[in-house]
This record gives structure tokens, C-alpha cells and sequence, in this order.
């Protein structure tokens, strides 16, 4: 049976990536991106879905004839504070709306993406191991913790073909992030090709996994085409990138933008990101479907300099943009 992939989230930061990944290996006509509102340019098939409403998402379920879901939506760690309980009611609702939709409909597979945010201060904070003690310290990671647990038991209970992976902050120069602990780090790339001063929300040291888009969307991809008998984890599996700091990704900004300034002004976020990861043991996934990053800090930030460069030149982003 041919593949028909729906894409939750589609205009996020994530979701806007991964679904063009996933039009380029299945084709635009089995690709369907969703979210809560169209998208002004977009080559391919869009539906307006509000995944809070579950007979919308099955409607679209039905009329494409679905057989996989990506679920992306979800408000963010920091973001997420604001309103703890909105926050809960909305990434619990939405998770459990695909999963009973693709319960119900028979879905091959279904991607749930999950967070270092799971983890808070009963891990080790260096090379925390995908089977830590999850005590997160966020609604975002209440519910992402929450969710990989439902996710298995949707696997155990009804056979249902969940994959997850715990995403360290994502950085890419395609889209914006909002609302997330770990968007410092993509904010600070377009304030230095802007030539423009940094204002850190975070403590220089700070250390943090990172990721960058390219690896995320691969991980993403061969994650859920491993075969099936190789998954072990049914709730979420440990992925690491390259970690850093505010002060080393400055520091490797400044050997192409030398008189880049930063001032720190630590708020609220620096508190969850105390709570997180500095690094994370992904052997698991290495085991289990052979994982493996390839883009280091300075591979990272040659892209992203001259990706923003290409895209300021041409006017194709501005500032205004930016979500936070
Ligand atoms: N990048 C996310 C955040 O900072 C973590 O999943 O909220």
C-alpha cells in the first residue's frame, strides 16, 4: 500500500522542515501538511486542522486515505509557563486525538516527537541515559513525559506502531522557533548576520543539547523507517547532536563576526535550562537504528551564517518575523 504521510504542526519549526523532507521521499501528492492556519506560500496539499478537534482530523484522515501521522503540535517549554494548565490541555489533547484517531483508523505509523525537557533533576546532567529517572520541572515536559508513556502503552495495549525521539534544541536557518528554552541559540545566528548586539536569556555557561535541523530531520526519518523488530523503546529514544554554551557558540560566531557583542540577561528560561541535560547518551539509538550526528559547532554555524546571509540578501526573512 502506498504511503500517505499527514503532517501535524506543519508550520513550525519542525513541521515546515520535515514536511518538505517528506514530500521530496514519498512525493508531494502523499504528503498532506496541516495546521491551525494556511500557509501563504506552499507548493503541495494543505488542510487547516485544529488537532484539539478529532473528528477534523480524522475527516482528513478519511479523505486521503492516511497511513502515517506526524503529530508536531505542542506549545513549547517556555512558552508553556505561561499557562500551565492550557498548556497541558492542549499538547494531552492533541496526542491523545491522534492516537485514537489512528487507533481507530488503522495507521501504520505514527511519529510523537519528545524533548530533553523530560528530564529534570533526578538525571545525571552529563551523558544522561535514555532509561534516567523523569522528573521535569515544565508543563512541556510534564506532557512530553506523559505522552511517551501513552505512547507506549497505545503500542503495548493496541499494537499501535508509535516511534519517538527526545529532540535536543533544534537550530536551523528554514524557519523560526517559538516559545522554546533552547531558540537562543537560533536567534543568536540571526542577530550576528544582521550585525546587530545579543541579548542572552541564558547564563554564558549554559550548556545545552543542540541539534541541527539537517541531523533532526534525518534521525526523524530513519527512525521511523527502521524496521519495526530493531525499535526497543517505546517511549522515546535519547538522541544527542553536538552540546554547547551561550559563550562557545559566541565564540565560534566571533571568528567570522569578530566584533559581535553579547550582554547576558539570564530570565526565567535559564532556571529550566539548569534543570536539563548537558549531554545526552543516545547509544541506544545508535544500537538500535545505527544514529549518528554529523554537524558539529563549527559546521553548524558556517551553514547558518551563510544560509542567513543567502536569505537576508534576498529578503526572503526579516526580523519582524522573529517570535520572541
Ligand atoms: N527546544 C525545546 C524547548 O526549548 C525543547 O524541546 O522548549
Amino acid at each position: 500500500m502506498e504511503t500517505v504521510v499527514l503532517v501535524i504542526g506543519a508550520n513550525g519549526q519542525l513541521g515546515s522542515v520535515l514536511t518538505e523532507s517528506l514530500q521530496q521521499k514519498y512525493g508531494n501528492d502523499n504528503v498532506i501538511a496541516s495546521d491551525l492556519r494556511p500557509k501563504d506560500t506552499f507548493e503541495g496539499i494543505f488542510e487547516v486542522i485544529d488537532a484539539t478537534d478529532r473528528d477534523r482530523i480524522q475527516e482528513i484522515v478519511v479523505k486521503y486515505k492516511v497511513t502515517q501521522i506526524y503529530h508536531l503540535a505542542a506549545i513549547l517549554s517556555a512558552k508553556g509557563e505561561e499557562t500551565p494548565l492550557r498548556t497541558w490541555d492542549i499538547n494531552m489533547k492533541t496526542l491523545f486525538n491522534v492516537l485514537e484517531v489512528s487507533r481507530t483508523q488503522h495507521i501504520d505509523k505514527v511519529f510523537f516527537p519528545s524533548s530533553i525537557a523530560v528530564f529534570g533533576e533526578g538525571a545525571p546532567l552529563e551523558q544522561t541515559p535514555n532509561n534516567a529517572y523523569l522528573d521535569p520541572a515544565t508543563v512541556y515536559g510534564i506532557s512530553k513525559a506523559a505522552g511517551e508513556n501513552w505512547a507506549q502503552y497505545y503500542y503495548l495495549r493496541y499494537g499501535l506502531d508509535v516511534r519517538s525521539i527526545r529532540y535536543p534544541g533544534v537550530i536551523g536557518y528554514q524557519s523560526l522557533p517559538g516559545g522554546g528554552t533552547t531558540d537562543y541559540a537560533v536567534d543568536v545566528y540571526h542577530k550576528a548576520v544582521l550585525e546587530e548586539d545579543f541579548n542572552c536569556f541564558l547564563k554564558e555557561d549554559a550548556t545545552l543539547p543542540m541539534i541541527f535541523m539537517d541531523d533532526a530531520i534525518r534521525a526523524t526519518l530513519e527512525v521511523m523507517d527502521a524496521p519495526k523488530k530493531d525499535i526497543s523503546i517505546r517511549t522515546s529514544y535519547n538522541i544527542a547532536g553536538i552540546s554547547f554554551s551561550p559563550a562557545e557558540v559566541v565564540a565560534e560566531i566571533r571568528k567570522l563576526y569578530p566584533d559581535f557583542k553579547v550582554q547576558y540577561q539570564p530570565d526565567f528560561r535559564q532556571d529550566i535550562a539548569s534543570r536539563w541535560p548537558k549531554t545526552i547518551d543516545d547509544s541506544v539509538a545508535a544500537r538500535d537504528w545505527r544514529w549518528k550526528p554529523e554537524f558539529d559547532l563549527e559546521m553548524i554555524t558556517k551553514t547558518m551564517v551563510e544560509k542567513l546571509r543567502e536569505q537576508y540578501k534576498t529578503g526572503s526573512k526579516n526580523l519582524e518575523t522573529l517570535l520572541f
